[in-house]
C-alpha cells in the first residue's frame, strides 16, 4: 500500500499590505467592524500576475523537498484567480519551474482547491499512477473586487501555497479526506459578469461583481466543516485528542472559534493566520500549513486536521500524519519582482473605476 508523504512545503505572500485602515480611506467601514466581525487586520495585494505567485511557492517547496522539478509528474493548481482560461496556469508554473514531466491541471473549487487537489494528488499517488506531485493553492482575489461593495470587499487577499507529496511506503501524508459540495447554496457565493454564460459586449462585462450571503455561508460553513471533521476521524479511528494542531481555511475568525467549539478542540489548537492575510481563498491553507511549520507548531509524526468550505459550496476535511522531517532541506531564494508601490496605490485604478460606474449607474 502505498501513501503521499508531504516532503517540501512553500508560500508566497506579496509584499504590498491593505490595512483595516486603509480601506476606511475609501470605503464605509472601520477597523473596529472588521476586526471584530471577522478578526482580520490586514491583507496582501499582489502587484504581478497570479502565476508569479505560484511559482514562487512552487520553488520554495521543491526547495524545501530538495526535489529536481524534472521529477515531478503531476502538477495540481487550485484557484479561481488563473491568469488566463488557456493556457491554465498549472502549465505556466511547469514551464517556469522546468519540471517537463508532469501534466498539469487547474482546479477550480475556489477555497477548497487546495485540499481538493491534496486528494486527488494523495490517491493517484496511492494507486501506482504518480509519484511526485506539486499542489498548489492560491488566489489574485483583488484582481476581481469591487472595492465600492465593502460586504466582500473586506474579506479578501492575495497569496499562494504549495506542496510537494511523494510515495512512499510509511504510512504518513494524508490518511483520510472528505469532499463535499451543498450545490444547493451555490449562488450564495457568485461572482458575477465573469463567464461565459455573460455576454461579452456589454459594459457590465467590465465590472466584475460578487453576490455574497455572508450569514449563509457562515453557518453552512460551520456545519459542513464539523461533520467532514467527525467523518475523518470516525474514518481513521482517532479522536480529537490525537490532533496535534488544526490548520483550518482561514476566511472569520468566528467561523473558526465556532468550529473549534463544535468539534471539541482547545482554541490553542487551532492555527490562525486570518488576521494577517484576510481570505485568500485555495491559498490559506498551504500557506498557513507552511507558517506552522516555521512556527514549529509541528512535529514528527502529528496529526494534523485539515477543514475547509468555500464557493459551490465545497466543502472538506482532512487527516495528515505528518512524516519524519519538518524542516526543509533547502531554502530558494526565489521571490516577487520588487514593487515601490503601496496596496493603495496599486488597487487605486480599480477603486476609480467602480466609482465611476456607481456614479454612472445613479
Ligand atoms: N463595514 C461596516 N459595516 C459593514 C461592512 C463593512 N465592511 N460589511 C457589512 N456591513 C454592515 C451590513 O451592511 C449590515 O448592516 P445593517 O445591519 O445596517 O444591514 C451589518 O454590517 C451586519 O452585517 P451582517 O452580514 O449581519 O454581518 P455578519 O456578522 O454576518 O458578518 C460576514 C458578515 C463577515 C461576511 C460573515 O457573515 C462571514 O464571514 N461569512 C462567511 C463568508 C465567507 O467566509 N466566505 C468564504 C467563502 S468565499 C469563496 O469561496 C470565494
Amino acid at each position: 500500500m502505498f501513501h503521499a508523504e508531504i516532503t517540501g512545503w512553500g508560500k508566497c505572500v506579496p509584499p504590498a499590505v491593505l490595512s483595516n485602515q486603509d480601506l476606511t480611506t475609501f470605503m464605509d467601514t472601520t477597523d473596529e467592524w472588521i476586526t471584530s466581525r471577522t478578526g482580520i487586520k490586514e491583507r496582501r495585494i499582489c502587484h504581478c500576475n497570479f502565476s508569479d505567485m505560484a511559482i514562487v511557492a512552487a520553488k520554495q517547496a521543491l526547495a524545501a523537498a530538495d526535489l529536481d522539478p524534472k521529477e515531478l509528474d503531476l502538477i495540481l493548481l487550485g484557484s479561481l484567480t488563473n491568469d488566463s482560461l488557456c493556457p491554465n496556469t498549472a502549465s505556466l508554473v511547469q514551464d517556469a519551474i522546468g519540471a517537463t514531466n508532469a501534466a498539469s491541471l487547474d482546479i477550480n473549487s475556489a477555497c477548497t482547491g487546495f485540499l481538493y487537489g491534496l486528494h486527488i494528488g494523495t490517491n493517484l499517488i496511492k494507486t501506482g499512477a504518480h509519484k511526485k506531485v506539486l499542489v498548489l493553492g492560491g488566489e489574485f482575489i483583488s484582481h476581481y473586487m469591487n472595492w465600492t461593495n465593502r460586504d466582500v470587499a473586506v474579506l479578501f487577499g492575495d497569496a499562494c501555497g504549495a506542496v510537494v507529496i511523494e510515495q512512499t511506503d510509511q504510512e504518513v501524508g494524508l490518511l483520510a479526506a472528505k469532499i463535499g459540495c451543498e450545490a444547493d447554496a451555490k449562488y450564495a457565493i457568485q461572482i458575477t459578469n465573469l463567464g461565459s454564460a455573460y455576454s461579452r459586449f456589454t459594459e457590465d462585462f467590465l465590472y466584475v461583481d460578487w453576490n455574497f450571503e455572508g450569514q449563509e455561508v457562515f453557518k453552512r460553513a460551520i456545519r459542513c466543516m464539523a461533520q467532514a471533521c467527525a467523518d475523518v476521524l470516525e474514518e481513521t479511528g482517532l479522536t480529537v485528542d490525537d490532533i496535534k494542531l488544526v490548520v483550518p481555511h482561514q476566511a472569520n475568525k468566528r467561523i473558526l472559534d465556532a468550529l473549534a467549539k463544535r468539534v471539541g478542540l482547545p482554541p490553542e489548537k487551532v492555527f490562525i493566520n486570518v488576521h494577517k492575510y484576510g481570505n485568500t481563498s485555495a491559498g490559506t491553507i498551504p500557506v498557513a500549513l507552511t507558517e506552522a511549520l516555521e512556527e514549529d507548531r509541528v512535529a514528527p509524526g502529528d496529526y494534523v486536521l485539515i477543514a475547509t468550505f468555500g464557493a459551490g459550496l465545497t466543502w472538506g476535511a482532512g487527516l495528515i500524519r505528518w512524516g519524519d522531517r519538518v524542516k526543509p532541506l533547502q531554502v530558494s531564494t526565489a521571490e516577487l519582482p520588487p514593487t515601490d508601490k503601496t496596496a493603495l496605490e496599486i488597487i487605486q485604478p480599480q477603486i476609480d473605476k467602480y466609482k465611476d460606474r456607481n456614479q454612472f449607474s445613479l
